[in-house]
This record gives structure tokens, C-alpha cells and sequence, in this order.
């Protein structure tokens, strides 16, 4: 990629996508082609193939994609594999037909099967059942996988595909109906905080171990990625850390700064006991992720404050956001 190369970053208003693109702005990249979805809808084909008729793009970066936690995919299952399918097939289409020079697509953990062996090798895919709840999701990912490994063998598109962990970091979503589960303690350690309660309660036992990675380490691999790697194989893009889900409430509490007690309801399910992906391919090829969790937990409480803020009005938030501000510079002082 050159600095004044045309590129795509598809669904830059998202977490990942927006991650991209500071990552691309920081390091120079000044062609940078940006449509929101209103202005161009990735499953209408005509919209696709205009835009990249007329703009050309070089490389193109696919994070855009229909997300949702585990209600969503569970309930809209039409709606999740539909729009994946045609966001996936629309635009690594167009991007060929249209002479990109390379394309990186963003797949998801979840195109692993259930009881994969962990940690999860790139080698698993496509060895057992899917976890059922988002079946349809991943269904539609692994379709975008082979689409770019058969363009890859048939036409020579220089097209690869990402597996990244779990994600977090500014630009996340903090809905407590549709979030994933670090927003998700955030927000209830935050509000707990608020409102003076004595304890949150967590669903489950807290053993589950899980992997996350900060968006900005995934947009940093994403930019390395398009550099230096050219195949069909998937790659998977991980921190390499593993954490259980106690551990995290238990530092996420600390840095939200939410003295009261934290409840476990054993009578809930826990979900898959560990997901962990082997990113040893990758780190074959000198990339391994730079930010702490700790740390990289800490700024996206920062951010979450700040977003908090600018949303409220008067002198209560100014006091809240002032005692928030306190909690997450204490945290990155003990690091
Ligand atoms: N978040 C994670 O933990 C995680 C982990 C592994 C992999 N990934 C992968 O990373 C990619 C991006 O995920 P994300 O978490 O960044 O999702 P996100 O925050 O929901 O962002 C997705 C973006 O895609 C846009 N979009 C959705 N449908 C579109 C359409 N029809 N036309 C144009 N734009 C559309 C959305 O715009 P609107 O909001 O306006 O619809 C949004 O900007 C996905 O492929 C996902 O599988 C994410």
C-alpha cells in the first residue's frame, strides 16, 4: 500500500472499521474512501458495484457486517445471513471485478466449530457442528472465507481473510440489550457505581476462560497483514492472553471503581468452558499484539466516560464524569 493509495475501509463507522481507520490516518494513508451505510448499502448489489465502478478502489478493508450478540443471532437468523452473504458477496465481487489489488476480509471465532480443540488451529475450520445460536452468522463468514479463497484459485485476487478474537475498545457498543461482555460489565459496574448499589450480580460461575483483543491490535495486524500476507489460508488474528471471565469482572470492577460485592448466579449457564484461538501462524510472521488488557481495559472505560458525558448535561455529569476520570487514571498508575 502506498500513502496516496484509494482505499476502502468497508463499515468504518463500526468497531472494527473505525479502528482501521485511525489506524490508517495515524500511519499516513491520506486516500482513505468512506461511505456510511445510509449512503451506500453493501447488500444492494447495484449500490456495490457503482460505488467501485466509479471509485476504484485499491485495497479494500471488509469490516463491515450485521452484528449482533447472541438474542440477535439466535432470533434474526434470516436477517444475519442475508445480509452477511450479500455484504460478503457484493463487495469481494465488486472489488475483483473492479481491479483491487488486494482485499482483507474480517471473519470471527465463531466460524470454528463448537468443540473445536483449544486452542483453536486455522486447520479446525470446517471440522464439526457450529455453536447453534449463531449458526446462521457464521454460516454466512465462512462463505466469505471460501468466496475469497476461490477467487484467490480461480481469477488470482490477492484476497485474505482474518479470524480475529473477541474485541473491545472504543467505539463499542455499551448496550446492555446487544453487547458483548466487556462493554456489558462496564456498563453494570458503572451503574452500579451511580447508583450505590451493593453488588452486580454475573451470570454463571465465572470459570470460562476467553481471549480478547483491543481494537486497535486488530487494525494494527489488519494493516500489517495487507503488507506482508498473500494466501488462502485464514489467519488468526489473537492477543494471545487468555482470561477467565472472573478475572476480567474482577479488574473491570477495579478500574470502573465499584466498591461493592460481586454475586455469581451459579444457576445460569456458563457457555463454551474456553475459546482461545492459536495465533502461533501469525506471530510466525513477527506480529504480536501490544496492548495490555489491563490497560487497553482502562482506556475503554476512558472513552466510555468521555462518550458518557458529552451526552449528558449540567453540573451532575460534570461531578460524575470528574469521579470517573479519577478511577481511570488511578488504574493506569498502578500498571
Ligand atoms: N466485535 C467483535 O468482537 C468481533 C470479533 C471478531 C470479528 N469481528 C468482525 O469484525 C467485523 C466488524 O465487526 P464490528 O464489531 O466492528 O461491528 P460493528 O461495530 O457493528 O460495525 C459494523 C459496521 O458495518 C456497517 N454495516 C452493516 N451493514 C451494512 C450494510 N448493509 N451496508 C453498509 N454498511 C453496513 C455498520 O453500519 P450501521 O451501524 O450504520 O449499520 C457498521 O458501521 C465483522 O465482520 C465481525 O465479524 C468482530
Amino acid at each position: 500500500m502506498e500513502k496516496t493509495s484509494r482505499i476502502y475501509v468497508a463499515g468504518h463507522r463500526g468497531l472494527a472499521g473505525s479502528a482501521i481507520v485511525r489506524n490508517l490516518s495515524a500511519h499516513g494513508f491520506e486516500h482513505l474512501l468512506l461511505r456510511t451505510h445510509a449512503e451506500l448499502d453493501l447488500t444492494s448489489q447495484a449500490q456495490t458495484e457503482a460505488f467501485f465502478a466509479s471509485e476504484k478502489p485499491e485495497y479494500v478493508f471488509l469490516a463491515a457486517a450485521k452484528v449482533g450478540g447472541i438474542l440477535a443471532n439466535n432470533t434474526r437468523r434470516g436477517e444475519f445471513i442475508r445480509d452477511n452473504l450479500l455484504i460478503g458477496t457484493n463487495v469481494i465481487d465488486s472489488a475483483w471485478k473492479h481491479g483491487a489489488r488486494k482485499l482483507v476480509f474480517l471473519g470471527s471465532s465463531c466460524i470454528y466449530p463448537k468443540f473445536a480443540s483449544q486452542p483453536m488451529r486455522e486447520d479446525a475450520l470446517l471440522t464439526g457442528p457450529l455453536e447453534s445460536t449463531n449458526e446462521s452468522y457464521a454460516i454466512a463468514k465462512i462463505a466469505g472465507i471460501k468466496m475469497a479463497e476461490a477467487y484467490r484459485a480461480q481469477y488470482g485476487f490477492d484476497a485474505i481473510s482474518l479470524m480475529p478474537a473477541n474485541l473491545y475498545g472504543p467505539g463499542d457498543n455499551f448496550d446492555l440489550e446487544s453487547s458483548h461482555v466487556v462493554p456489558a460489565l462496564m456498563r453494570k459496574f458503572h451503574e452500579a457505581k451511580v447508583s450505590g448499589a451493593e453488588s452486580v450480580t454475573l451470570w454463571g460461575t465465572g470459570a470460562p476462560l476467553r481471549e480478547f483483543l483491543h481494537v486497535d491490535d486488530l487494525a494494527d495486524a489488519a494493516a500489517f497483514l495487507m503488507r506482508e500476507y498473500s494466501s488462502g489460508e485464514i489467519i488468526n488474528v489473537g492477543s494471545g492472553e487468555e482470561v477467565s471471565i472472573r478475572e476480567l469482572a474482577r479488574i473491570i470492577q477495579e478500574i470502573v471503581g465499584f466498591q461493592g460485592e460481586i454475586v455469581y448466579d451459579r444457576t445460569r449457564p456458563d457457555g463454551t468452558p474456553r475459546k482461545f484461538m492459536d495465533s502461533s501462524r501469525l506471530r510466525g510472521l513477527g506480529w504480536k499484539a501490544k496492548v495490555g488488557l489491563r490497560e487497553g481495559l482502562a482506556a475503554t472505560y476512558a472513552w466510555f466516560w468521555e462518550t458518557e458525558a458529552a451526552r449528558a448535561h449540567g453540573l451532575q455529569s460534570d461531578v460524575l464524569t470528574s469521579g470517573m476520570k479519577e478511577n481511570a487514571r488511578d488504574t493506569r498508575l498502578r500498571e
